[in-house]
């Protein structure tokens, strides 16, 4: 058993593992109760996993605890409360951006991801950036319009 230290969500954890290979979604969701990033393929297809490593977007089912190691992991609960949501959060629900809400959490962080790079990104780039992650609801229209609705709050 080895210990990882990394920033989570702006405070500094350390967490256990018995291989350095853990998929840093299972310590995620298991050992640190963070629920938001959701596991979808478990093979960087779909993106339900989603977090920000150092503010790039990442897919937590295929990242290793030990490359989150002296980084800072941001989670979809890292970026506001339901008191008060980040402006993301906020334009999707605004937008009633989703249905059964699978995918809601990559979609989230992808755009995050996004507007940390690009503030004011085309309706293209904005298909772009997500356009490995998939919602099986069909609500991809609405996504768009919250991503956009975001940029511009
Ligand atoms: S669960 Fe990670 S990309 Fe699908
Ligand atoms: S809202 Fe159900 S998968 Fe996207």
């Amino acid at each position: 058993m080895a210990n990882y230290s990394f920033k989570l969500n702006g405070r500094a954890v350390t967490v256990d593992s018995w291989d350095p290979a853990q998929p840093l979604l299972y310590l995620l969701r298991n050992a640190l109760e963070l629920h938001g990033p959701k596991f979808g393929c478990g093979l960087a297809q779909c993106g339900a996993c989603t977090v920000l490593l150092d503010g790039k977007a990442v897919r937590s089912c295929v990242t290793q605890v030990r490359q989150a190691a002296g980084h800072a992991v941001t989670t979809l609960e890292g970026l506001g409360t339901p008191e008060k949501p980040d402006a993301v959060q906020a334009a999707f629900i605004a937008e009633q951006a989703a249905q059964c809400g699978y995918c809601t959490n990559g979609m989230i962080m992808g755009a995050k991801a996004l507007l940390n790079e690009t503030p004011h990104p085309t309706v293209e780039q904005v298909r772009e950036a997500l356009n490995n992650n998939l919602c099986r609801c069909g609500t991809h229209t609405r996504i768009l319009n919250a991503v956009m609705r975001a940029a511009k709050a």
